[in-house]
């Protein structure tokens, strides 16, 4: 059988799920990984028998490496992903595409000059629960589109796990106008956003935001981003979206997955969904299937423009124009 060798660069919280979801993968190998966390990094590699590299340049020149999967930092993720396409790998990065439009720019050239393929981890594109509410979309079975309302709220521990290098708008709430886009099926044009600070936090960024999106179909967007829920929230997360057409309404509640689990201890509401093997098993077949990515840079720089139109929105108190080309 024909495999991809991969490297992974960046063993975090992400990139650590991602060495889980590549081992289940026949397709794949993951042959490298990079990280500058020593520890981290030898611990990985010999868990995968895979080559540690300090340098994630070194990685990326390691013989008969494909392709690499980026799990950096936002901020970094355009050194990386220029340096990989330069290189001649195709390219999985982690969401957000970057955190300037430069950069998302700038990696969207690199890998469309060096003829490499790129797909955004955007993960709520491979959930269960959100191809559904697509598919009930795209079969009509809501009628005409008039409204989508998502939540996103997160513990307050994952701002401080990350230590402000970023809002919540660009860490959670790119996943959400991503994958309002993508359901909605229509570019988005404006949007206005509020934020506030909803428990007090040790960094000075918003932790609490409503943004309202018009799309170019007439479709209104709500969303509702944060991180602020107590750290011994049962579920850790309370993810939601609600669709509304002229024949019908559709309700989506990630926290409950058709599980919960009540103990003395409390309450416990596991995850079962398998949204990153699909992730990471979607972008491995369309590199060998020679078939086109299902979340592309284009994909990516609109969510960051959707974030960035946001972002000037919360300080100028007025709707923000999102050009989508
Ligand atoms: N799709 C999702 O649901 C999801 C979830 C979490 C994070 N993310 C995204 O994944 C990326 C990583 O986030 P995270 O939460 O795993 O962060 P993290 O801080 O847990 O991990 C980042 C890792 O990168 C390493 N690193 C930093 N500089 C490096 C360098 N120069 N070379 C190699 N490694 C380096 C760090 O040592 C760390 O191990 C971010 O872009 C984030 O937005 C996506």
């Amino acid at each position: 059988m024909e495999k991809l060798n991969i490297g992974i660069i960046g063993l975090g919280a992400i990139g650590q799920k991602h060495c889980d979801a590549l081992k289940e993968i026949n397709r794949a190998n993951i042959v490298a990984v990079a990280d500058v966390d020593e520890s981290v990094l030898t611990k990985t590699a010999n868990q995968l028998n895979a080559t540690p590299y300090a340098d994630f340049k070194k990685l990326i020149d390691h013989p008969g490496l494909d392709a690499v999967i980026v799990a950096m930092p936002d901020h970094m993720h355009r050194e990386a992903c220029v340096s990989a396409a330069e290189a001649g790998k195709h390219i999985l990065v982690e969401k957000p595409l970057a955190t300037t439009l430069d950069d998302g720019k700038a990696i969207i050239a690199a890998t469309e000059k060096n003829n490499v393929q790129l797909m955004v981890g955007f993960s709520l594109r491979f959930s269960l629960h959100y191809q559904k509410a697509r598919d009930a979309v795209k079969e009509g079975k809501l009628g005409d589109l008039v409204s989508i309302f998502a939540r996103r709220l997160n513990v307050i521990t994952q701002s401080e796990r990350i230590n402000g290098r970023c809002g919540v708008l660009t860490f959670l709430g790119v996943h959400d106008f991503d994958a309002m886009r993508w359901i909605v099926g229509s570019e988005p044009v404006s949007i206005y956003s509020e934020s506030s600070t909803s428990v007090p936090s040790p960094y000075p960024i918003e932790n609490e935001t409503f943004s309202i999106i018009r799309f170019e179909n007439g479709v209104i967007g709500c969303a509702h981003i944060g991180w602020y829920l107590p750290a011994q929230h049962p579920a850790g997360r309370d993810f939601k979206l609600d669709i509304t057409g002229n024949k019908g309404c559709l309700n989506l509640d990630q926290m409950r997955q058709g599980i919960e689990i009540y103990t003395q201890n409390g309450a416990k509401f596991p995850s079962v969904s398998t949204g990153l093997l699909d992730e990471d098993s979607t972008f491995v077949n369309c590199i060998l299937d020679n078939k086109p990515m299902p979340a592309t840079g284009k994909d990516g720089l609109i969510a960051l423009k959707m974030v960035q139109a946001a972002l000037e929105s919360i300080k100028t108190h007025q709707p923000v124009k999102i050009e989508s080309n």
